[in-house]
């Protein structure tokens, strides 16, 4: 199965669609997936797309019965981010931000971020079998 929704930034249809692509999922499962796709959506939405409504996000989601695997793929209009620079940035453990990174990998199977060709673009993959993190 498949998703695809392109709309304005702010749109509650990336939300809407989500639920229905993981409403039959186990529950550990659609939370891993959950927080991980709304930590990603926050990021294009307010980093990214600064919240402006003229500007769209991109969703695509595949759910893989043979391979059992939900990805992700999440694009914004902003102007990207040198992710390696933050990656190699020491995270104070008790600021109040910055720990969304953290949490998409601890989550998830696969995780890549591609700013190269204008915006940003988040991929993820997880997982259906139990025991797959
Ligand atoms: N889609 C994006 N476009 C531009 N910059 C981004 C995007 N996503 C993340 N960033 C940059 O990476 C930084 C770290 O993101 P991360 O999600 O880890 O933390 P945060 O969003 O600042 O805080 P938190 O997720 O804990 O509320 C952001 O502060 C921002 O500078
Ligand atoms: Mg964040």
């Amino acid at each position: 199965m498949r998703w695809t929704v392109n709309s304005k930034t702010n749109s509650k249809i990336f939300e809407e669609t989500m639920q229905e692509a993981i409403r039959d999922m186990d529950i550990d499962l659609q939370g891993d997936v959950w927080t991980t796709f709304k930590e990603a959506l926050n990021n294009c939405r307010e980093h990214g797309n600064k919240f402006d409504d003229s500007k769209n996000i991109y969703l695509c989601i595949m759910v893989d019965e043979k391979r059992k695997t939900i990805e992700v793929i999440l694009k914004d209009q902003g102007s990207g981010y040198d992710y390696y620079k933050m990656l190699h940035q020491k995270v104070d453990p008790m600021a109040d931000r910055g720990r969304g990174h953290i949490i998409m990998a601890a989550l998830t199977n696969e995780l890549l971020i591609d700013c190269s060709h204008g915006g940003t673009q988040v991929y993820f993959m997880k997982k259906l079998k139990k025991g797959g993190k």
